[in-house]
């Protein structure tokens, strides 16, 4: 039997929600009752300390046809094109990278097998840094789950109708919506095209603090992304006795078990630890109304941040349609050296500061410190451009920006996806005249 609704939402971000698929499944003013309605099994999911500041604190009661613990041992499980922090694998590098789109896959190959990771820093373990993937896969996960211990998971759809059925309900996602999976919540990922087309997408694996909303400052009380427009699924469970194969990422090795029944069980639940999603259609862009470029965290979405204040474990920033009106202004990116760490992926579209080469499904890479900026063409229209109001439309680039360099996996290295004579596009620039 599977009792698993439609998907539905509850609205706001960070809230403490509360929600049953079945009526009186969850217990009324105690969170571990001595029995818990129908039978059903208390188990508290801490996505913090227990001790965290209540600003910071995330946890959720889960009740559940069955407990968590109720599995056999976790073996190793074929690591394939997946790594983790501390990244070893290859030497770090800090020359400007870019990817042509990851293939889609020939062989069968569902989310957990078309993983691979590009890069990241920091250390899983240490609980900072990032993890940065992309996927392809061109099959539904049957008979399986997936969880990450490591960290958070944010989840950029690029291709396809994808459908995100977690323990907590499902989510029902499509390129230009993003969805985040809580550290320790069970998902499988299934393909729903009507056509039975592949999928595609870029994974954030936040090994640090939770994403959540930028604070404003001086832009007030709205804008960016408001909290109404995040969406939280409402409780959906499976009653299926059906072996079941769980495989998790600890330690940055994948592992796996098998229950004898799906995990995606929770009947009811209440908390703030819970996945989302969120349409990038609902960002609120704000730009200069004068003159000059601002710095692109005016486009942030999430922030993880760090211990030090104003510096992000990483940021997730999109560049989506908006108006360009500023006058006197070179309206492209300009030339810029980040302490920062820049990772950058494409949607749909054209990314304004690049006129060629960076694909949708393909990603770039510019590191601490490493010189980059318009391509030749984009620097030549926009010094020559009559600078009227202009909408850039149908386009969404993202950017998971990061305070640590990233080093890249041996695979994005020497992939044949890698663009060799990327360095190709900032030459021949004209020397400035000095007169
Ligand atoms: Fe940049």
């Amino acid at each position: 039997m599977t009792r698993a609704n439609a998907p539905e939402y509850m609205s706001g971000f960070g809230n403490h929600f509360a929600t049953e698929a079945v009526a009186g499944a969850l217990p009324e003013g105690r969170n571990s009752p001595q029995r818990v309605p129908m039978g059903l099994y208390a188990e508290q999911l801490s996505g913090t300390a227990f001790t965290a500041p209540r600003s910071e604190n995330r946890r959720s009661w889960l009740y559940r046809l069955r407990p968590s613990a109720q599995h056999p041992a976790y073996k190793p499980f074929a690591q394939g094109r997946v790594r983790s922090g501390p990244f070893h694998d290859a030497p770090p590098s800090p020359n400007r990278m870019r990817w042509d789109p990851l293939p889609m896959p020939d062989a069968p190959t569902d989310w957990v097998e078309g993983l691979v990771t590009y890069g990241g820093n920091g250390d899983a373990e240490a609980g900072a840094g990032t993890g940065i993937h992309l996927y392809a896969a061109n099959r539904s996960m049957v008979d399986r789950v997936f969880y990450c211990a490591d960290g958070e998971l944010l989840i950029v759809p690029q291709a396809g109708h994808q459908v995100f059925v977690t323990e907590m309900g499902r989510i029902d996602a499509r390129p230009g919506e993003i969805v985040v999976i809580p550290r320790g919540v069970r998902f499988r990922v299934e393909c729903a095209n009507p056509d039975g087309g592949p999928i595609r997408g870029y994974v954030c694996e936040n090994y640090g603090a939770a994403f959540r909303l930028p604070d404003l400052g001086p832009i007030g009380s709205n804008g960016l992304a408001n909290p109404r427009d995040f969406q939280t699924p409402v409780a959906a469970f499976e009653d299926v006795d059906r072996p079941t194969e769980c495989v998790q990422k600890f330690g940055g090795r994948l592992w796996t078990t098998t229950f004898d029944h799906s995990p995606l069980d929770v009947v009811g639940w209440h908390g703030n630890h819970a996945p989302y999603k969120y349409d990038t259609a609902r960002f609120n862009t704000i730009g200069t109304v004068s003159f000059d470029h601002p710095d692109p965290s005016i486009f942030t979405v999430l922030t993880s941040p760090s211990d030090t204040p104003g510096v992000a474990n990483c940021d997730f920033v999109i560049f989506p349609p908006r108006w360009m009106v500023a006058e006197d202004t070179f309206r492209p990116p300009w030339f810029h050296r980040n302490v920062m760490s820049e990772f950058m992926g494409l949607v749909t579209g054209e990314y304004d500061a690049k006129e060629g080469g960076f694909a949708p499904g393909g990603a770039s890479l510019h590191n601490c410190m490493s010189g980059h900026g318009p391509d030749q063409a984009s620097y030549d229209k926009a010094v020559a451009a009559d600078l009227k109001p202009v909408k850039i439309e149908n386009t969404l680039a993202f950017m998971f920006e990061t305070r640590m360099p990233i080093r890249t996996t041996e695979w994005a290295q020497t992939s044949p996806t890698m663009q060799l004579d990327y360095d190709d596009v900032w030459t021949g620039f004209d020397k400035g005249r000095v007169e």
